[in-house]
């Protein structure tokens, strides 16, 4: 069987990192994330979630890219070309919320960005944990990141975009709710690898 890549998404404390760590080990994937997942991705994870570190928007873009192009470089790329599934927390779409989306950066530049740091792999499925961003504050804890230090408008474009992108790519997409339990959010993830890709 051919070796899948599938990325959790969604706004902060939005119970991705739980489900994508879960399902990682059930499928026996490699597990990633972003930024980081590589020593260098790591370094610049530390300047961009760094709160005293402004870092300005196009470096912002740069920088996530960079992270990106490592990691697939380093280890999604090699690990599917071995035929182990690869699972992460974020990609691709991260950026195009985040600094597309929520940020104000042209879109189609992002992506063109982001493509150009994948050499234009992206996710086999992408599954969108989501939460609306009132339950999302709620659930947070009381050390905030640079992004979670941003105001309410700022999740709402997040989510908004992400949103908008599940819409527009149903087909690689899936939406699941995450303000149910933990057991139905995990029920709910794995049925939808099962009927997407015949996984889990
Ligand atoms: P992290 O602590 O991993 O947050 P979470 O647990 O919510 O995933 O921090 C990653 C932060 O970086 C998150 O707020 C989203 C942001 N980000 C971008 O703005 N652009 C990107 O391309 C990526 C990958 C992350």
């Amino acid at each position: 069987m051919e070796a899948k890549f599938i990325a959790f998404e969604g706004g902060d404390a939005s119970g991705k990192t739980t489900q994508a760590e879960r399902v990682s080990q059930k499928l026996n994937a490699v597990f990633t994330r972003e930024p980081g997942g590589t020593s260098v991705g790591e370094s610049l994870r530390s300047i961009l979630l760094d709160p005293k570190e402004p870092v300005a928007l196009r470096a912002e873009a740069l920088l996530m890219a960079a992270s990106r192009a490592q990691l697939v470089q380093d280890v999604i790329q090699p690990t599917l070309a071995e035929g182990q599934h690869v699972v992460t927390d974020r990609f691709l779409a991260s950026s195009l919320a985040y600094q597309g989306y929520a940020s104000g950066l042209e879109i189609d530049q992002v992506l063109y960005l982001s493509l150009f740091a994948t050499d234009n792999l992206t996710p086999d499925l992408t599954i969108l944990i989501d939460l609306p961003v009132e339950e999302s504050m709620k659930r947070r804890g009381n050390t905030p990141d640079r992004f979670e230090q941003e105001n309410i408008d700022f999740h709402q474009r997040v989510r908004n975009g992400y949103l908008k992108m599940a819409e527009t790519q149903s087909d690689t997409w899936i939406v699941i709710d995450g303000t149910k339990n933990q057991e139905t959010v995990a029920t709910n993830v794995d049925q939808a690898i099962l009927s997407s890709l015949q996984l889990a």
